[in-house]
């Protein structure tokens, strides 16, 4: 039987304080149990009835609101809300056109590509870019089953229950759609919508928010989904995931067939057959921007004919046979109040304008790059001025120029550091690796003992792209690369954390921003993570010039962690062959191997890797389409191809799981040579490697 407790005004300043003490341990046990365990021991009615008291005890005693006390905390991080969901389509990007030269060559790339002759026209289809958030919806023999937001394009948050919320989002499908259906859109907020919510939440005395994209991102992922039914959220079709059958064979028959299953489809969408007529469509989109009542912020070209966007594939994170182009960048001024000079993981040293906050198309900007020290000069700024800013789409925002007019009397210059802004103080230098050549980056020279690139290096591990640890962002890596208890100053120290603190008498949950679900959520969140893709584990080193999509090549070449360390070991040896099978890698050059070799050539590197690779367990790479006769071979294309171009047949290889190599060697498995083949051809037959003609190719790939 739970013990009466006195009303609050009759508490005395002792007992609320006792109380409260045991309010804040209880509730944070609770949440505990709720969140991290999903094995809640009390009703919702009694925890609200806990943590209302606690308000009720804390209105009364101000003074006595404590460090850890359940109010201060804003329910659990927003990654931690959902589950993850893995698309089994990946959710791709779009490349980006700014100018009508741009759209232009990128109808010449597909020409080129496809091998199209001059005069057969590519028809292709023109629609609004819209400024929202993109929604992945499952649909199963017509139903909703699932809804998933973009993530980082292999995995996303699954809002199921709030997407089911949206009135534009149908439960279940008119006519006869196909058993499996994943459709892909838009969910955006009208400026209606927009502006009526804003005045409700002013009335109410809420915070209103910043414009239509953030809240209709922030109405999506609520964890209650009555405030998500409470938001007038819309949605647009425009593309798909999986399919168990395809309802058409063109973009526009897709988008037909999506709203005879009732969905709302854009009406702007147009089909062209030329740049010019795509030119045209945008310019006409463009005139009637500020009447569509929702925000833009581009159009979006795609091939029409989905046979051909089969052809032409992906390269790296985007199609080949889309593209948005968008409208120019919105501009505003401000005045330059100083520049701050900050320290990337590379040790280069970037200026960074600090701005008078000023909105720029609807977002409130207080910083800019600046570049480098030649583009202070080059534009010329001092502090004080005024600038000009702009911002486009997700770039930073630039500043591009000052307003002689208005420069103040006491307007300073910038004088760019010699030294690092580290407390080590390290002289700054200015040439490349290995390249002796003088760069216009300026970069510490302190590497890993400067504490500011140590801790890039760490937050770069834990990105997205990399480890992706939830819970653990660039304020958290912060704090522990600077706490003396649970220090983390090399990757490894962080899947040791958890044991750390399990030993330690000064625990993360008595630190001040953290609490016992907090720790336990973020112990989790690593525990889960201490098994990790090749790919990811290679990125997150954080190489210079081993970016998302080299990782990538590297792990599949090398196919497991001890391959491809080996070969970066044997690389910094400046072993012969291993650079050379490196070097036959697609898209890896001197730069990379060089900065590879630099890398593990480092005795604290090759300790750090140690280290990390003993607390973790690397994934083997996955190998595409592993089934395929061609999967794992070395295949190298020569002489001139008829029915494909050059990209089309490297790219066609790469699906079926093959390497594709720029000269014969005794690791090559097969040559595809056509006319004209030479020296390449000989080679093969000096080997004793297969030769066959492109036709044979197709017949073998069944193309
Ligand atoms: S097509 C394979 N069409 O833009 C690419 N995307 O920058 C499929 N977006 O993530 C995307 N309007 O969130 C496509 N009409 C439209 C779009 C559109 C907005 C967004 C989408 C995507 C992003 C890419």
């Amino acid at each position: 039987m739970p013990v009466a407790k006195p009303p609050v005004d009759a508490l005395s300043e002792k007992q609320a304080s006792v109380e409260l003490e045991q309010l804040a341990r209880e509730i944070a046990e609770h949440d505990q149990r709720y969140h991290a365990e999903d094995a809640p021991t009390i009703s919702d009615a009694e925890y609200d009835a806990m943590r209302r008291r606690n308000l009720a005890i804390e209105q009364r005693f101000p003074e006595l609101v404590r460090e850890d006390s359940p109010s201060r905390r804003v329910g659990a991080p927003v990654s931690e809300k959902f589950d993850k969901v893995r698309h089994k389509v990946p959710m791709l990007s779009l490349d980006n056109a700014f100018s009508d030269a741009d759209v232009i060559d990128f109808v010449a790339r597909i020409r080129r590509y496809l091998k199209l002759d001059a005069e057969a026209p590519v028809v292709m289809t023109a629609e609004p870019k819209i400024d929202g958030l993109s929604l992945s919806l499952r649909y199963e023999g017509g139903r909703l089953v699932s809804a998933a937001t973009r993530g980082d394009g292999q995995e996303g948050e699954n809002v199921t229950a709030n997407a089911r919320a949206v009135a534009d989002i149908p439960n279940v499908l008119a006519g006869d759609p196909p058993d499996v259906l994943e459709v892909r859109g838009e969910v955006y907020m009208t400026h209606a919508d927009f502006l009526a919510l804003n005045k409700r939440q002013e009335a109410e005395g809420k915070p209103t928010y910043v414009n239509p994209r953030n809240t209709a991102a922030g109405s999506l992922r609520q964890l209650d989904s009555s405030v998500t039914a409470a938001r007038p959220l819309k949605f647009f079709a425009y593309a798909w995931g999986e399919v168990s059958q395809m309802p058409a064979q063109t973009q526009t028959g897709m988008v037909e067939a999506f709203e005879a299953f009732g969905f709302h489809t854009n009406p702007l969408m147009r089909r062209c057959e030329s740049a010019e007529e795509l030119l045209s469509q945008y310019r006409a989109i463009e005139e009637r921007r500020a009447s569509l009542g929702y925000d833009i912020d581009g159009v979006v070209y795609k091939v029409d004919d989905l046979a051909l966007q089969q052809r032409l594939g992906f390269v790296s994170r985007s199609p080949r046979w889309a593209i948005a182009h968008k409208f120019p960048a919105e501009k505003a001024t401000t005045i330059l109040r100083g520049i701050d000079i900050q320290v990337g993981r590379t040790g280069a040293l970037t200026p960074v304008a600090r701005l008078e906050p000023v909105t720029v198309g609807g977002v409130v900007v207080t910083n800019a790059t600046l570049h480098n020290a030649e583009e202070i000069e080059r534009l010329g700024v001092m502090i004080g001025d005024t600038v000009t800013v702009q911002r486009a789409g997700d770039v930073i925002p630039q500043i591009l120029g000052f307003i002689a007019d208005k420069r103040p009397d006491d307007a300073t210059a910038f004088v760019f550091p010699t030294t690092c802004p580290c407390e080590l103080q390290t002289p700054v230098v200015r040439e490349g690796i290995g390249t002796g050549v003088e760069g216009v980056v300026r970069r510490c020279s302190g590497e890993f003992a400067c504490p500011f690139q140590r801790v890039e290096h760490l937050r770069h591990f834990v990105s997205r792209r990399a480890f992706d640890i939830d819970g653990l962002g660039e304020k958290q890596i912060e704090f522990f690369f600077n706490d003396p208890d649970l220090p983390v100053k090399s990757p490894a120290d962080i899947f040791s954390l958890a044991a750390r603190d399990a030993e330690n008498l000064k625990k993360l949950k008595d630190k001040e921003g953290w609490g016992t679900v907090s720790a336990a959520n973020l112990f989790a969140a690593i525990e889960e993570r201490r098994t990790i893709a090749l790919e990811r584990m290679i990125y997150g080193l954080g190489i210079r010039h081993v970016g998302e999509q080299t990782a990538k090549t590297l792990a599949r070449a090398y196919g497991s962690w001890g391959e491809f360390h080996d070969a970066a070991l044997a690389v910094a040896g400046d072993d012969a062959q291993a650079r050379e099978e490196m070097d036959a890698l697609d898209d890896i050059g001197d730069a990379v191997i060089a900065s590879i070799a630099h890398y593990f050539a480092e005795e604290h590197n090759r300790e750090l890797v140690e280290r990390l690779a003993g607390a973790v367990s690397v994934r083997e790479a996955e190998r595409p389409a592993g089934d395929s006769p061609f999967a794992g071979k070395t295949i190298v294309f020569t002489g001139s191809l008829e029915r494909m171009s050059r990209d089309e047949a490297k790219a066609m290889a790469e699906r079926l799981g093959a390497k594709v190599a720029g000269s014969v060697s005794k690791k090559t498995d097969l040559v595809v040579a056509g006319p004209g083949a030479g020296s390449k051809l000989k080679k093969a037959a000096d080997l004793g490697v297969e030769v066959i003609d492109e036709d044979a190719w197709f017949e073998r790939v069944g193309a």
